[in-house]
């Protein structure tokens, strides 16, 4: 006991220190790129040979520096990278354990990935760019290759350092969906048994603080994501993350806004599950666009503070945006959503490619440029925009109009803000889909109402009258009207982003 007391004081003490690490609020600021590292470069720009997507395929931390000038020219400003310590080394009939979630030795990388060195040379490689790294973390268990699912063939002296059956929930199967038991039994993955770990417990908990005290410090890291949150202690996770000392992002996989948002105190920030799935229900030919806008305001009443969500439109464990749209016009305004509403944007590897592969592998396509320019513009008008107006992260997104087909929005202080404009009617022309124009949310004048992806919408106080605003995409110049009207012209479903032309001095954006 008094062991542990000790051990309780050691720990604040040691986070205390890490000063340096970057705080909530400086994430809130950040734009994060996810990769996993298996599948996105492969060292000194390798070419890519074909691989078996259930086998290591090759990809490094090395690699990741090798385009890390890459990531930064698209104007990200941190990376999330996939789980680094060592994993089971067997080919089993699920495959290798290439994505970093079957952990064997906490204390250990992962080989396939690099060495020490080059880890820490990722983290100072990004530092030197004024980047952030943030690192997945498998909390919830440990992992043992077995035969048929048969948990009583565990070694588990083999796994480090939680090296006895006592550390672990007896094995159950996690066929029913309480609470209690999906804290409880086991994750399930087939020939791998997923020993469930007794977080609650003080002493599981302490050494889970201790060893991601010495990742953090050992490998610079400034932030982590955290798998499976939804499946551990809402205590020990906070504990986790005061021990940590850096941003903790939580993967509760719910879209039900109430179930993600009772991890929000246990964690710094959660992935918001809760919109992603609104996002592809709403850009889509006659979508859900009132859908989407509802679930903002869900999460903003539920979530403790909407700043602190990470918003994506795609990740390894959902279909990629272009396996469920082709239109690009359909893609670059999910892309566009991500980077400007409200919380932290999260792109996903090869997003800005618009890659049509469910499955692994995911190394980078050929570039589209469309997307790869609106990415770029859109994280460069976001930064400049918290640099010009610092209230810009907390103040949420307000509906200037909203109709079944188009969302125009505001976000930031008076005279500064951002206004975003979205379409799903994607770019053909041709498309019969019925749109419901009659839905708007009597601020604007009128809209047209055919359901071409060319078509205007008069949008009321977007800026006060006589105000130059630039339309970011196009670099076009408006001046607002009586009333602040800005007309807003789509053209080809695209979406279509304003931003006061006395403020993007100093941007680098449409030659200022
Ligand atoms: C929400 O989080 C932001 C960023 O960390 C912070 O500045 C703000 O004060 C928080 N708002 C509330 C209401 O706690
Ligand atoms: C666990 O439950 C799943 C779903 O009910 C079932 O398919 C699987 O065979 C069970 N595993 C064991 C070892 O009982
Ligand atoms: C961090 O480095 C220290 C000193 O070399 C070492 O004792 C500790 O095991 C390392 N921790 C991790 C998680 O790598
Ligand atoms: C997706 O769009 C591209 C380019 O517009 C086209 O070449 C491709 O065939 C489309 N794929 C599907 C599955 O529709
Ligand atoms: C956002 O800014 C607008 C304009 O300054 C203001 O009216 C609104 O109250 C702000 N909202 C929040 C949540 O800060
Ligand atoms: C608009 O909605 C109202 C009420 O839902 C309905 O009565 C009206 O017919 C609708 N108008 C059109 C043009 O669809
Ligand atoms: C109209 O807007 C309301 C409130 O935003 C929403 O609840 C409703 O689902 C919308 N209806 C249609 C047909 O889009
Ligand atoms: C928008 O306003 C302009 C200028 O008043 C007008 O010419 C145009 O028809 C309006 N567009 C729509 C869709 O109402
Ligand atoms: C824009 O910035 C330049 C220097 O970067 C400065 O000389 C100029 O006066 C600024 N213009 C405005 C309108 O602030």
């Amino acid at each position: 006991m008094t062991r542990l007391i000790y051990t309780g004081g050691l720990l604040t003490t040691v986070a205390s220190l890490a000063l340096a690490a970057p705080s909530i609020d400086d994430w809130t600021q950040r734009s994060i790129y996810q990769v996993l590292t298996d599948r996105f470069a492969r060292p000194h720009n390798s070419p890519d040979a074909p691989c078996d997507p259930t086998r290591y395929c090759g990809g490094t931390w090395a690699g990741i520096i090798d385009q890390l000038d890459y990531i930064q020219d698209l104007g990200f400003t941190a990376i999330s990278i996939s789980p680094v310590v060592e994993n089971i080394a067997e080919t089993t009939s699920a495959g290798e354990a290439w994505h970093g979630h079957w952990p064997q030795d906490l204390y250990a990388l992962n080989a396939h990935f690099g060495t020490a060195e080059e880890l820490r040379a990722l983290a100072d490689e990004l530092h030197r760019r004024e980047m952030y790294l943030m690192v997945e973390v498998t909390l919830n268990n440990m992992a043992q290759a077995v035969a048929e699912e048969d948990a009583s063939t565990i070694d588990y002296s083999r796994l480090h350092p939680f090296n006895e059956e006592g550390y672990y929930h007896p094995y159950c199967n996690m066929s029913d969906t309480t609470t209690t038991t999906s804290q409880t039994c086991w994750l399930a993955d087939g020939p791998v048994a997923l020993p469930d770990l007794r977080t609650e417990d003080a002493r599981v908990s302490t050494t889970l603080q201790t060893w991601i005290q010495g990742l953090v410090s050992n490998y610079s890291v400034d932030g982590l994501r955290i798998a499976a949150t939804d499946h551990m202690d809402p205590a020990f996770l906070s504990d986790f993350t005061r021990a940590a000392g850096v941003f903790t992002l939580g993967e509760v996989d719910s879209v039900d806004a109430t179930t993600m948002c009772q991890y929000d105190e246990a964690v710094s920030g959660l992935l918001n599950y809760a919109v992603y799935k609104p996002i592809t229900l709403a850009f889509a030919p006659g979508g859900d666009m009132p859908g989407l806008v509802n679930s903002l305001q869900t999460v903003i009443e539920k979530c403790e503070n909407y700043t602190h969500l990470a918003t994506f439109a795609e990740n390894h464990d959902v279909p990629r945006f272009a396996s469920i749209q082709n239109d690009t016009a359909l893609a670059q305004n999910a892309l566009a959503f991500t980077l400007l509403t409200d919380g932290i944007p999260l792109v996903y590897q090869s997003q800005e490619t618009h890659p049509n592969t469910p499955n692994s592998p995911h190394w980078l396509q050929p570039p589209n440029p469309t997307l790869a320019t609106l990415t770029k513009t859109l994280n460069h008008l976001r930064h400049h925009a918290l640099l010009q107006d610092p209230g810009y992260p907390t103040n949420h997104s307000e509906t200037l109009y909203l109709d079944g087909s188009t969302y125009i929005t505001r976000k930031g202080t008076e005279g500064m803000q951002i206004v975003s404009a979205f379409s799903n009617r994607g770019d053909t022309t041709a498309t019969a889909t019925t749109t419901n124009n009659n839905n708007s949310s009597g601020e604007s004048i009128s809209s047209s109402s055919s359901s071409s992806s060319n078509y205007q919408v008069n949008v009321t106080r977007m800026y006060h009258p006589g105000t130059e605003v630039m339309e970011m995409l196009g670099c076009e110049r408006h001046v607002s009207a009586t009333g602040g009207v800005i007309s807003v012209d789509f053209v080809a479903g695209a979406p279509k982003v304003f931003y006061p032309v006395k403020y993007l001095n100093g941007s680098g954006l449409c030659g200022f």
